[in-house]
């Protein structure tokens, strides 16, 4: 069985989807990460986040995986676990243009696929249900207005010792969103047989409920 999560930046996907896979037993995959993982690779190269034939040279150099601990999902560039790196400002501010490379979707796309593949798995991401896993049996649109999700960031960051003021964060979700819907190759958009769940007003446990109504009577 197939779950797919998609929607804008922080409304909370990451945290929904890795509840309802441990609900489930299912596998948990964030793409997001993926493309977090090869701008932190032309970042560590010094390689342009727009020069596609660097970034593509780097990728063929290097090898991206996954584990599944018990603290959730970990990313490693080659042996190096960097799945606290790629959450830097830097990185979350320069993904959507690493992420509208078209050679570098096809190759992230088919690593999707292929995880997909043989097992039960809730993917999140922006084109899971449009693209990458278009027959899933579940699809769920997750949203919330950017001031809840600015806001929600916010404490997550105080949480973390990153002081970013609201506003900044604001206007760093509402760029990152106008890029991933606006870029050419599989836009953040909603698939037409999704189910969309505004998360403004909920806490996490309603979201997880709401979700978990959805898959018990789609799945
Ligand atoms: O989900 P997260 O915010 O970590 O995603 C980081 C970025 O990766 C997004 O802003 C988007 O540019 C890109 N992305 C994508 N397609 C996906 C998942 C993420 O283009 N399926």
């Amino acid at each position: 069985m197939q779950i797919a999560i998609d929607g804008p930046a922080s409304a909370g996907k990451s945290t929904i989807a890795k509840l309802i896979a441990k609900n489930l037993n299912f596998v948990y995959c964030d793409t997001g990460a993926m493309y977090r993982t090869v701008t932190l690779l032309a970042k560590k190269n010094n390689v342009g986040y727009g020069d596609t034939l660097g970034i593509l040279k780097l990728m063929s150099e290097h090898k991206i995986h996954f584990t599944n601990e018990i603290d959730g999902q970990h990313v490693f560039l080659d042996e190096e676990d960097v799945s606290k790196d790629i959450r830097t400002e830097e990185v979350t501010n320069n993904v959507s243009q690493v992420s509208a490379i078209k050679e570098v979707r096809t190759q992230l796309v088919q690593m999707q696929r292929d995880m997909a593949n043989d097992t039960n798995i809730v993917m999140d991401g922006r084109d899971i249900g449009t693209t990458v896993l278009p027959n899933a049996e579940v699809k769920i649109f997750l949203i919330a207005s950017v001031e809840v999700r600015a806001q929600r960031r916010y404490k997550e960051n105080l949480e973390r010792g990153i002081n970013t003021p609201l506003k900044e964060l604001q206007d760093e979700i509402a760029a990152r969103d106008y890029k991933d819907s606006h870029r050419e190759i599989s836009p953040l958009k909603k698939a037409d047989d999704a189910i969309e769940v505004d998360t403004s007003d909920m806490t996490i446990e309603e979201v997880v409920k709401k979700v978990s109504e959805i898959v018990n009577k789609q799945g």
